[in-house]
Order: structure tokens, then C-alpha cells, then sequence
């Protein structure tokens, strides 16, 4: 039997992106004429996906691009790292013409890295020893070598998880301001999740990059766009799914793509020779169950209060957290504590707003809090 043709967790390539052409088009004609661009939405809503899809036609076309993902950076020197490596690779640099082109390629970097192979493309890699002006140096120089290789063609340096970026150094922010401005042919490409932290970076007048990126924001993949993924792929599988089962996954598991992609995949391993509303379920309960000891374990770590609040948002989302009605279903003293918790449960990505609603973020927590 074929394998299940859902995907999530991991970003959705090839079958398994869907949609998002507008956005896809917004930021290549950005990229391509060196325009700085900040990608924002919440968790799982398919940032990378994006970026990747991107960076993939980037690539066809012969661009130079460099992808590193800040939070998966253990230290500056490690992500030092990540930049020169991708720097040598890309296209365009004047020392792929020369005999020589490691020592050619290594005269632009004021760091010296040590040298090892993967098979015939060389990596570069500091040690935790990189003390931070070298890195900034090297950082520097890495983005020196872009704006070169920008004067010939679209040159792009793409920062995932970029909310992170203050645990590598505070004065990062601004290090990337400077060169932004420094070399405006290369466009700055900055994703992130965690939307208070990336509007400190970016978008807030005080932050360090404002002003100085354009903003793009993934919403939900749109409801038709999404149930007819879903059906494409239920189809590809050979257990077909009508246009009805298609929206009530994306009903009970919406809005996060990641979400609605989680589910589909439980319903399809649930589901006989087609998909029906009654796998949907099965699904449902699948994943809830799979995911159970964590929920536990996340919902004992709370007070007895963030509980309350966390459980009465999964039985009904409220758009009125501070009336009276909210205060009487979560016995909480007044206002004030239901507005702290609810804050704390936000930055721990429990909660979110959706519409004019507070609403617990994970739909699988929630149907686990609802019994
Ligand atoms: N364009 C898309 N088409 C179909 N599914 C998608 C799409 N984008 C995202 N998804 C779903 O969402 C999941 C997560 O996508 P991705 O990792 O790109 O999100 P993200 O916003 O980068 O997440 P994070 O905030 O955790 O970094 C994918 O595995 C897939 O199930
Ligand atoms: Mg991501």
C-alpha cells in the first residue's frame, strides 16, 4: 500500500505545499530586486515551507542564497559557521574562477575557520573559542560577499527563527541594520514566529530594524485552497475524501496548517478504503491520544489558576476574557488576574487570539482538556 500522503511537523515541500502564490510572488519580486522583507505568522502556519519554496526557485535562477536558521544555532561561532559555509557555495563569487578557490575565498574572511570536506564541497566551522568581534567581523564579511556577488545578480541572506536572534547577541539587531544599509542590493529576508518578540526586532518604532524591511504576513491557508489540497492528496493515497469530510478536518483542526495536516494524516491511517466523517473522528481521538502524556505533563506544570482558564477556553473561546461571565466560569478573583494569566499562557504559545477571540492555540489540547 502506498505510504500516508499527508505531511507535518517538518516543512511541506514539493506535493506537499499548497497554495500561497501571492506570497511566494510578493517575496521573489522583493528578493529579486533587493528589497529587505520580514516574514511573519504564528507558529506551524508555514513559514519555512515558504522561504523554501522560494529559496528553491532562487536557486534555479542562479541566485546566491544562504539560509541559516537561528535557533537551531547553537552559539555565534556555530552560526558563523553556517554563513561561510553557504557564502563559498554560492554562485557567483569571483574565487570559484581562480585555481585556487578555498585560500582565494578565505582572503575575504577576516576569521580563519578550519577546513574539512564533505565529499568535494569544503565546510567551514569556528569553534566556541570565536570571540564575538571576530564573529561580527566574519558576519560582516560574509555579507560583504553577498553585496559583491548582488552587483551581478539577486544576492539573499535568509534568517529563519529570527524571534531568536538576541540569544546569539543582543547588538545582532543592530549588526544587521548596519550591513542592510551598508550593501542595499542584498535583500534581508527575516522569518519568525512569536509575534510580540519579532515586532521588538522589526517592527516597533524603538525596535533596531525598523522601517527597514517589508512586512509579509502568512495568514491560514484559505479554506477552498486547503480542503482541496486535502482531497488532491486524500485522492493520491486512493482513499478519497468528499468536498464535506475535506472542511470538517480543516473545521476541527484549523486554523494552523500544521494542524489541519496533523490531522489529516491520523484520519488517513484510521480510515478504510475512503475517508469518511466517522475516521475524521477516530483521528481526532488518535491524535489526542498519541499526544496525551504532554499534555499532562504541560498542564501539571500550571497553577491551579492558568488550569482553570486554560480549561474553560477549551470548552468555549471567549471574546470578553475580562467580563463577568468569564470571571464566574474561571473563579477567578477579578479582571486583572484573568488578564495576567491569560498573558503568561500567550507567551507560553497556550493561548492565542483568533478573530476577536482568546482560543487555546493547539486544537488537539483542547479536545484533550475537553475529556
Ligand atoms: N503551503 C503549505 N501547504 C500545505 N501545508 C503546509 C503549507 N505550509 C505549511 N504547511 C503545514 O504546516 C507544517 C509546518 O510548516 P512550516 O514548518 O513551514 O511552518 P513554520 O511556520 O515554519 O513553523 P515554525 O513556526 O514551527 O517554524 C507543514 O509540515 C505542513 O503540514
Ligand atoms: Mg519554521
Amino acid at each position: 500500500m502506498a505510504g500516508n500522503p499527508f505531511h507535518y511537523g517538518t516543512p511541506a515541500e514539493g506535493v506537499h505545499f499548497a497554495g500561497r502564490e501571492a506570497e511566494l510572488a510578493a517575496l521573489l519580486g522583493r528578493v529579486r530586486t533587493g528589497v529587505n522583507v520580514v516574514v511573519v505568522s504564528p507558529r506551524r502556519y508555514g513559514k519555512t515551507s515558504l522561504l523554501l519554496r522560494a529559496e528553491e526557485q532562487l536557486h534555479g535562477e542562479d541566485a546566491a542564497v544562504i539560509h541559516a536558521n537561528v535557533l537551531r544555532s547553537r552559539d555565534l561561532a556555530s552560526f558563523a559557521s553556517q554563513l561561510a559555509t553557504q557564502a563559498y557555495r554560492a554562485p557567483g563569487g569571483r574565487w570559484h574562477r581562480a585555481r585556487q578557490a578555498i585560500p582565494e575565498f578565505l582572503k575575504r574572511l577576516r576569521a580563519s575557520p578550519t577546513v574539512t570536506f564533505e565529499g568535494e564541497h569544503p565546510r567551514f566551522s569556528f569553534d566556541a573559542s570565536l570571540r564575538a568581534p571576530d564573529a561580527d567581523d566574519l558576519i560582516a564579511d560574509v555579507y560583504g560577499v553577498l553585496g559583491e556577488i548582488a552587483a551581478r545578480r539577486p544576492a539573499t541572506l535568509v534568517l529563519d527563527e529570527f524571534q531568536d536572534i538576541i540569544e546569539l547577541g543582543a547588538h545582532l539587531p543592530r549588526l544587521f541594520k548596519a550591513l542592510a544599509d551598508a550593501h542595499p542590493k542584498v535583500s534581508l529576508v527575516l522569518a519568525g514566529s512569536r509575534r510580540h518578540l519579532m515586532e521588538q526586532l522589526v517592527s516597533a518604532p524603538s525596535a533596531a530594524l525598523y522601517n527597514m524591511a517589508e512586512p509579509i504576513t502568512l495568514g491560514p491557508l484559505p479554506e477552498d485552497v486547503i480542503a482541496a489540497h486535502l482531497r488532491a492528496r486524500a485522492a493520491a493515497g486512493r482513499k478519497p475524501m468528499s468536498e464535506a469530510v475535506a472542511r470538517l478536518i480543516v473545521g476541527l483542526a484549523g486554523p494552523a496548517p500544521n494542524d489541519i495536516q496533523r490531522l489529516a494524516y491520523e484520519t488517513y491511517d484510521t480510515a478504510g478504503t475512503t475517508i469518511d466523517e466517522g475516521a475524521v473522528y477516530a483521528g481526532l481521538t488518535g491524535a489526542v491520544a498519541h499526544d496525551a502524556p504532554t499534555y499532562a505533563e504541560r498542564y501539571e506544570a500550571l497553577s491551579p489558576g492558568q488550569r482553570r482558564v486554560l480549561s474553560a477556553l477549551a470548552e468555549e473561546p471567549t471574546e470578553q476574557p475580562g467580563g463577568a461571565a468569564f470571571l464566574a466560569r474561571t473563579g477567578l478573583a477579578n479582571p486583572s488576574s484573568v488578564k495576567k494569566t491569560i498573558d503568561v499562557l500567550r507567551a507560553a504559545e497556550l493561548v492565542a487570539n483568533r478573530d476577536k477571540a482568546v482560543v487555546v492555540a493547539d486544537p488537539f489540547l483542547a479536545a484533550w482538556l475537553r475529556g
